[in-house]
């Protein structure tokens, strides 16, 4: 017996990856760095806000989260029409294609990035355009080129996840510039907190001169509300209006909105935490290429080591050591930068594989 058909003209989804669902491993790891999450415990205020909105869990939340969205939008020194927030970043991207591109339609994207895209992009209907990483970074020249009377959307990963790099502000004006008005661009910025001053770049300046672009930020990363799924676009009002077609109703949770907003509050000790997570991840980047390791210039909350066919092995290295990190298998490992103790432990592991790179495959793949 065969199962239901998918409707004619719908793309093959049995074709699409999905996304990377490891089995948890049967004894769980004491470190978790595998996801980029925030590994500092909740704020007492933030996890108040969450209690006090338990309290209504027969009542939908509202349709849109006015207050939310003005404050998002006050900070941002844009209009409440400009703001659009979802139950997490990856959910306003996913509305952000199929608002935009449908089938035939090509989304253009630096590869490797971030592993939603290929599948929202292909869950479309539309055509997947990955543009191959220069190094650890996105190739904006190439990028450009592959634009064509088909591309519909460009997404840049701003610092880019796996590899972390964040992209020089002056080319990414300069990119932006010559793109075509009528094909969007969304810059992802899931963890532009983290990047440093000297290569900080705030997408909005972009929406001063540009209708086409959509920035995406999130609450998972630096505000650590990963669980609670609360991500936005900041953008022209005609996109932010598309949004609101294709969005599914009452997907933001009220205990969400209320962990949001508590989280803007403790800006100051969102701020501390986040230069704590800094300066940890450059000791290790400053440790990791003292051994010699090729470790990425990361801007973000985690290390890329792009140790090729050493990757499994690494892996399961820091495994026995109950440490969980993200194997890309034959290209790198992602690190996420964790507790004080957690990134001695990854430490440990980055002193060890440096004393045994001969054991394994010799000279790491670069
Ligand atoms: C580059 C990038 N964009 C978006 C997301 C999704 O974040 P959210 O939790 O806001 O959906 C992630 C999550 O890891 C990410 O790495």
């Amino acid at each position: 017996m065969t199962g239901p058909a998918g409707p004619g003209g719908m793309p093959n989804i049995l074709a699409l990856d999905g996304y990377g669902t490891s089995r948890p491993p049967d004894v769980p790891l004491r470190y978790r760095l595998s996801s980029n999450e925030n590994s500092y415990p909740p704020l007492r205020s933030v996890v108040e806000a969450i209690s006090a909105a338990a309290a209504t869990p027969n009542l939908y939340p509202p349709l849109v989260p006015y207050a939310l969205t003005g404050r998002l939008a006050a900070d941002s020194g844009v209009d409440p029409e400009n703001v659009w927030v979802g139950a997490g970043s990856v959910a306003v991207l996913e509305q952000l294609i199929r608002g935009f591109a449908g089938p035939g339609d090509e989304v253009i994207f630096g590869w490797r990035s971030y592993e939603a895209y290929p599948i929202i992009i292909g869950a479309a209907g539309a055509v997947p355009v990955p543009v191959p990483l220069i190094g650890h970074d996105q190739d904006l020249a190439a990028m450009a080129r592959r634009v064509g009377p088909r591309t519909r959307v460009v997404i840049l990963c701003n610092p880019n996840n796996p590899t972390g790099t964040a992209l020089s502000p002056g080319l990414l004006r300069t990119f932006v510039a010559g793109l075509p008005a009528d094909c969007l661009l969304i810059l992802d910025e899931a963890y532009r907190e983290f990047v440093p001053a000297r290569s900080a770049f705030d997408g909005t300046e972009l929406l001063r001169s540009h209708a086409n672009v959509a920035v995406l930020r999130t609450f998972s990363k630096a505000h650590g509300l990963a669980g609670m799924r609360v991500g936005y676009a900041i953008s022209a009002p005609a996109i932010i209006d598309v949004l609101g077609r294709v969005a599914l109703p009452f997907t933001v949770g009220r205990m969400a909105i209320a962990a949001a907003s508590a989280s803007l509050d403790q800006h100051t000790q969102i701020q501390a935490q986040v230069q704590e997570t800094v300066r940890e991840r450059d000791a290790l980047i400053q440790l990791a290429r003292g051994l010699g390791l090729p470790v990425s210039a990361s801007a973000a909350n985690f290390l890329w080591l792009s140790i090729g066919t050493d990757s499994g092995a690494f892996t399961e290295r820091c495994a026995a050591a109950s440490i969980g990190v993200r194997c890309f298998p034959l290209e790198g490992v992602r690190i996420t930068v964790g507790s004080a103790q957690a990134n001695a432990a990854v430490a440990d592991v980055l002193n060890e594989y440096a004393g045994v790179l001969d054991l394994w495959t010799g000279v790491p793949d670069v």
